[in-house]
């Protein structure tokens, strides 16, 4: 099966059964690619002897399992080059927080990821971004597969102005997903984005009547409810107060156990109380141009990062010296 196809999902899991390729060309490296990802073969079921520990996950390996890879990754805006030579990958299960001062190119990296930075007129990709070892911008790989798989939950809460349910039936309904009772994913959805006993009484009134916790919860069982893999997060806590903040937190901790979250944060406290690995960028001015190429400087387990960095720029930042 491919990003071509009609498919289902199972529904208890949320993946595709033993469908990880994106082309029919690959099947060999894809099936591959399933044994590594089994829950028994990959390191969640048994303690991984070589693994580096954390508080957070206790079997984080010291190099990720990759769902999603990024091969010096080059994105441009026309002739901007926003993001420059980004090699790094993404784990399986794992979340992964990206951090850096503004403008570093993390939400363009992040948009990367799932193809949506497709919808920016200009922006282009070079090098190689691939998802469980294919090519995500493969000429025939279809962009709207890639974001059902590869969800994306913004910075700001971002509801339709419809019913609470009507938000949650709405992917399943227009990705043809093959639902045989609504209510129930729509229950799923919300029961997974700690959601449901909240709203469970009032599914028909406007999204819009929820705070912005809630707001933010239900646009995360809005991108769970089509059954992705990975889960992008652009700074979805950055317009909440702290208590909702715990909460989606919180979730974020529960989701690990089922997909795989890549996060961009501002707030480093954050980043070290969730993430299992973290990323920091910078941006470099450019010596003939002055434009400003964000980069990657330092990729490893959160609590190396944060501890024991093993770049200086790395320790500025998240001492407080920089940024
Ligand atoms: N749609 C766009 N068109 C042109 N340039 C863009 C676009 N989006 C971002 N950029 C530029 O790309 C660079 C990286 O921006 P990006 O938004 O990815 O940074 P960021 O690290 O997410 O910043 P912040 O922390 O402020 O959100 C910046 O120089 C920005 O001006
Ligand atoms: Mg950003």
């Amino acid at each position: 099966m491919n990003f071509y196809s009609t498919r289902t999902t199972d529904h208890d899991t949320g993946r595709d059964p033993g469908d990880t390729d994106l082309s029919t060309s690959s099947a060999t490296s894809s099936a591959t690619a399933n044994e590594a990802f089994s829950r028994e073969d990959h390191g969640l079921a048994k303690p991984l002897g070589s693994s580096v520990r954390h508080e957070h996950w206790p079997h984080v390996p010291a190099e990720p399992i990759a769902v999603i890879e990024c091969d010096d990754v080059d994105i441009y805006y026309g002739d901007f080059r926003a993001v420059s030579a980004v090699t790094m990958a993404y784990g399986f299960n794992e979340i992964t927080a990206l951090i850096g001062p503004s403008g570093c190119g993390k939400s363009t990296v992040l948009r990367s990821l799932n193809r949506m930075n497709d919808l920016i007129p200009g922006a282009r990709v070079t090098g190689k971004i691939s998802y469980h070892g294919d090519d995500m911008y493969g000429p025939e790989v279809d962009a709207i597969e890639v974001r059902r798989r590869i969800g994306m939950v913004f910075q700001k809460p971002n509801p339709f102005p419809k019913s609470i349910y009507a938000n949650i039936a709405y992917g399943p309904k227009v990705t043809g997903m093959r639902v045989s009772n609504m209510d129930d994913v729509v229950e799923e959805a919300l029961t997974r984005a700690a959601l449901w006993d909240e709203v469970k009484d009032k599914l028909k009134e406007s999204a819009y009547g929820l705070s912005g916790g809630q707001q933010q919860r239900l646009c995360i069982a809005r991108t769970i409810a089509v059954k992705p893999e990975v889960i992008l997060m652009d700074e979805p806590c950055s317009a909440l107060d702290p208590i909702a903040t715990q909460r989606i937190e919180d979730l974020m901790s529960e989701l690990r156990q089922d997909y795989t979250i890549i996060i961009v944060t501002h707030n480093m406290q954050q980043a070290a109380r969730v993430a299992d690995r973290t990323a920091f960028f910078t941006a470099k001015p450019s010596e003939d141009t002055g434009d400003r190429t964000g980069l990657l400087v330092e990729y490893d387990v959160t609590s190396k990062m944060f501890s024991n960095p093993s770049d200086k720029r790395t320790e500025d930042y998240i001492s407080g010296r920089f940024g």
